[in-house]
């Protein structure tokens, strides 16, 4: 049986793309990595995992719309039906999310619906949190707001600088991201 095909969205260093790529059996074929920042890291990853990759700005197109519908049609060439997000810093529009809604998920470090957006690791130091986590969760037109999937949490010591928690929390995120794919291809 051919497997299901999936495609990777990522925008800058790939850590999670590369925890994917050498997990082993997924249930899918990651088959294609797509960038928004044509300067991304992980497209260097992409090829060292010989995997397609495409990378184009946003600021290209007129609007959202174009932009989306460029990538679509990019997912559609490549007959992907799943989309992992791992570090893409986009909302994603109603061009992909009326086509892909219920099999997009994204990976968000912190234990939502605390600390959304960006720089999550950062807003739970500084809220002197003592604990924050991993969240895996379907994506829909809100920020870091979709239906959760799995989710961990992870203790803040008062010794703890971003580094340090941004060091575990990355580690954990690489072990939970491949076991919930393998889970959802399951289905
Ligand atoms: C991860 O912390 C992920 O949770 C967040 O962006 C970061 C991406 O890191 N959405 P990397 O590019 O996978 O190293």
């Amino acid at each position: 049986m051919m497997k299901r095909k999936a495609a990777v969205f990522a925008s800058g260093t790939g850590s999670n793309f590369s925890a994917i790529m050498e997990a082993g059996s997924l249930g899918c074929d990651i088959v294609l990595l797509f960038s928004d920042n044509p300067s991304a890291k992980v497209l260097q990853k992409a090829e060292g995992f010989s995997v397609s990759s495409q990378a184009f700005s946003p600021k290209s197109f007129v609007n959202k719309e174009a932009y989306e519908k460029e990538i679509l049609r990019l997912l559609q060439e490549h007959d992907i039906e799943w989309i992992f997000l791992a570090g893409y810093m986009r909302l994603i529009g109603s061009v992909l999310l009326e086509k892909y809604e219920g099999r997009i998920v994204n990976i968000h470090p912190s234990y939502l619906p605390q600390f959304p957006g960006k720089d999550a690791i950062d807003q739970a130091i500084e809220a002197g949190a003592n604990e924050t986590g991993v969240t895996i969760h379907y994506v829909d037109a809100g920020m870091d707001t979709g239906p959760i999937i799995r989710q961990e949490k992870i203790a803040i010591n008062k010794e703890d600088t971003k580094a340090t928690l941004a060091e575990r929390i990355h580690k954990l995120e690489h072990q939970m991201y491949p076991e919930v794919i393998r889970q959802l291809m399951k289905k």
